[in-house]
């Protein structure tokens, strides 16, 4: 393989500020022509293709996408990859919805041939969708994680990931009590953890799975193990609250019953609170938290609509979330579609750099890992998206009269998916090409 530069010439955007925090009219920055130049996994020049070229070598290969937009590939901050089987199961509240499908589903990760199946094919949807970092829930399997993190290795991606830790409130047979579950979870951080891109989530599944033993030995393995991250859910459904609320009858809140064990602070990501008060939301900000949304999730199980803009206002790190098998796609591009409805049930307006930001700078901020992924500028790690607002007739006929660049955004969130990724290129190399692959 070679080490010499690969450029990207084309339209191009990245982002200028926060465009919840400023003006998000301004919140663009809008190349009409850009050249990127890639190199060693990072981003290493970018401008006007008129003014950059010269500087390049002559003979420095250059991936043309005039019809395109290059921008920040996606960042998923919320997915459990072996739920993909179970995508869109009919009818049923969250707690009903584990018990049937999401449990037994999980089980069958028993069989580690089917983990590396499932974890493959997973990795390679997630690149149709144009995304290139992901917060991942595994099963409890241990071989779950590391079919995951071996075959992200190889694809070079920039992936977070965890064990599910869960003993009770589950079928025993998905149960492993803090003697397995945390030396199983330590032989993983030891494995992937900071090698190449992979990184390390500590997973307690939810609060209703795990004892106050469970909760407590994860948060010490957090402190042990600095750098690494955590994922839970918070807040997902009133009556999960109601349940967290007679299981931990002594706690001040949901979010206290994660915070007294150690496992609210920064790098760890809480999925969906949507159901938070004004307390939560100053907990969450003063913690360092992030949050997952999950809008196609809480759509489809009938959770809640999140509010994203009191979250957002509050000062609390947001990004977006798939949360496939609860959510129905693992494209952001749709799940943004999901968000923008969302918005609107709650009164309020989601722009376009609004919704792009969430699912990628937003993501990378919830993860803290904004210095590194989720932006388009020269020193960041070179993975990007090319999307195609000529993809479907729909969209051509929508994006056609060449509107300005936000409302090609919306147009690609509203009518778009993985079809309107061309391209995804990860740490400067081309991971997929929408052309040149299969039908399927
Ligand atoms: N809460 C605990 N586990 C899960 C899960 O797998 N999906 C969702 N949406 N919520 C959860
Ligand atoms: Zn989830």
């Amino acid at each position: 393989m070679s080490d010499g530069p690969l450029a990207l010439r084309g339209p191009a955007f990245a982002f200028r500020h926060d465009p919840f925090a400023a003006d998000p009219d301004d919140a663009l920055i809008h190349w009409p022509d850009a050249l990127v130049v890639m190199r060693g996994g990072i981003v290493t020049a970018l401008g006007d293709h008129a003014a950059e070229r010269h500087r390049h070598p002559a003979d420095m290969p250059v991936h043309h996408h005039p019809e395109a937009l290059i921008g920040p590939g996606f960042v998923d901050t919320h997915v459990h990859y072996p739920q993909m089987e179970m995508t869109g199961a009919f009818g049923e509240t969250l707690l009903d919805w584990l018990a049937r499908y999401t449990y037994p589903t999980e089980a069958r990760f028993a069989d580690p041939g089917h983990a590396a199946r499932i974890a493959a094919l997973f990795l390679r949807s997630m690149l149709r969708a144009g995304t290139t970092t992901a917060c991942v829930y595994c099963t409890v399997h241990e071989h779950s994680a590391d079919a995951l993190f071996a075959e992200a290795g190889r694809l070079g991606l920039r992936l977070v990931a965890g064990k599910v830790l869960m003993d009770r409130n589950a079928p025993p047979e998905l149960r492993d009590g803090t003697d397995h579950g945390i030396p199983a979870t330590q032989r993983l951080i030891d494995r992937w953890h900071g090698r190449g891109r992979l990184l390390y989530a500590i997973t307690p599944r939810f609060a209703p799975a795990c004892s106050d033993a469970a909760l407590e030995a994860a948060g010490r393995l957090w402190r042990e193990n600095p750098g690494t991250f955590v994922q839970t859910h918070l807040c997902e459904t009133e009556a999960e609250i109601a349940w967290v609320k007679e299981l931990f009858p002594a706690a001040p809140s949901y979010l206290g019953v994660y915070a007294r064990a150690g496992l609210a602070g920064p790098r760890a990501v809480m999925g969906h609170a949507v159901h938070v008060t004004e307390e939560d939301l100053s907990a969450l900000c003063g913690t360092g938290c992030g949050v997952a949304h999950c809008p196609s999730s809480n759509l489809f199980l009938g959770s809640g609509l999140f509010r994203l803009h009191d979250v957002k206002s509050a000062g609390v790190r947001v990004g977006l979330g798939s949360d496939v098998g609860a959510g129905t796609g693992l494209p952001a591009l749709r799940t943004l579609g999901d968000a923008y409805k969302v918005a609107r049930l709650r009164g309020a307006r989601l722009h376009p750099a609004q919704a792009f930001w969430l699912a990628t700078q937003g993501g990378a901020q919830a993860l803290r890992l904004e210095g590194r992924i989720g932006n388009l500028a020269p020193g960041m790690e070179a993975d990007l998206v090319v999307l195609d607002p000529g993809a479907t007739p729909e969209l051509a006929l929508r994006t056609g009269g060449r509107p300005d660049l936000a409302d090609t955004l919306f147009a690609l969130t509203a009518l778009g998916d993985e079809r309107a990724v061309r391209a995804t290129y990860v740490a400067g190399r081309l991971a997929h090409d929408r052309d040149a692959s299969p039908a399927r």
